[in-house]
């Protein structure tokens, strides 16, 4: 385990860290410098470079790396701290090298709230590119023993911040002409409308997020989504009360035995894990509303189940 100063360290020799964030684990590189950057994609072993968001202390800061007009200014100020990831034209492209925008001329930023991610931010002072700490495909680390046990020989320092309060990544809005709800997570498509005004219709549009595969978040077992009637050789995971006219022995595990999305979301990742580790012949999972952060939650079962193109 590493402290603050250990991270901003490495990041400054270019090796990667383990950044805690309120919503999963990251692997952190500066942003500046195409070879540390490369080592995140090695380090996740991803079959392509996508672009990376990049994190920051601050709203000035952010700024400095894009190009922010009233309204990106208003969801920053609405959002930030916290976990939105903002799209918008690239401003210096010398604090975030190509290789992490992939060559585009637009960058995604954020500014985490986590403490620690906050206090390695405001030390290195500079932006920290940072994909979840995953191995292509996986789900992401929710936990510190899940980001060391998935990249944990690939980073010069670890920082223990804890469970993710969050436990999905966040949302990710372009600000490239219209605004665009490119990636649902926990800040809702109705909370961005609340502060811009109605989104236009992204249907369209999921390839402007590039990089969203559908398998991804994939544990090792076929995951089957909406079951309600688990059949026997499955791990269920649940959602609510179960119904005690469910007939089945096997082993559950409840998202949220209150029917909580906020709880669901937090669970979901170290849950797909601990069903994984049990070897089933497949996972199931009860059906989630999807309002709200069930929007985001369902995003992430439909890819874990390999629906989603
Ligand atoms: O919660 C999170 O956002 C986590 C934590 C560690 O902060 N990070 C994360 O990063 O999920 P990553 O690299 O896995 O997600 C990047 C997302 C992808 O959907 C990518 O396509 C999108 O951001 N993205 C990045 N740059 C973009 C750009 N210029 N235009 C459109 N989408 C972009
Ligand atoms: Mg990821």
């Amino acid at each position: 385990m590493s402290t603050v100063a250990d991270a901003i360290a490495a990041l400054g020799r270019g090796e990667l860290i383990h950044l805690p964030t309120e919503t999963v684990y990251g692997l952190g590189a500066r942003a500046d410098d195409p070879t540390a950057v490369a080592k995140v994609f090695e380090a996740k072993g991803r079959p392509r470079f996508n672009p990376l968001i990049v994190h920051v202390a601050s709203l000035e800061a952010a700024e400095a790396i894009g190009v922010f007009d009233d309204r990106a200014r208003d969801l920053a100020q609405a959002f930030w701290p916290g976990p939105l990831t903002l799209v918008v034209p690239v401003r210096d492209t010398q604090k975030v090298c190509d290789l992490a925008r992939a060559g585009l001329d637009s960058v995604a930023i954020r500014v985490p709230s986590h403490p620690l991610a906050r206090a390695i931010l405001e030390g290195f002072a500079g932006g920290v590119v940072a994909p979840s700490a995953n191995r292509s495909g996986r789900p992401s680390p929710t936990r510190f023993a899940d980001a060391l046990s998935e990249t944990g020989g690939f980073v010069g320092a670890s920082v223990d911040g804890g469970d993710c309060q969050v436990g999905l990544e966040s949302s990710v809005v372009s600000l490239l002409g219209e605004v665009r709800y490119l990636r649902p997570g926990a800040v809702t498509r109705a909370e961005v409308e609340a502060v811009v005004g109605p989104l236009a219709d992204d249907a369209t549009e999921g390839h402007r997020s590039p990089g969203r595969l559908s398998l991804h978040y994939a544990p090792d077992a076929p995951v089957n989504i909406n079951v309600e009637n688990p059949p026997a050789d499955c791990v269920y995971l649940a959602f609510g009360p179960v119904d005690k006219a469910v007939d089945f022995a096997g082993i559950i595990l409840n998202l949220s035995p209150m029917g909580r999305l906020s709880e669901a979301a937090a669970n979901l990742f170290a849950y797909l894990r601990e069903a994984d580790a049990h070897k089933p012949a497949r996972i199931c999972v009860a059906p989630i509303p999807s309002d709200g952060l069930g929007e985001a939650i369902n995003d992430r079962l439909k890819r874990a189940a390999g629906f989603v193109g």
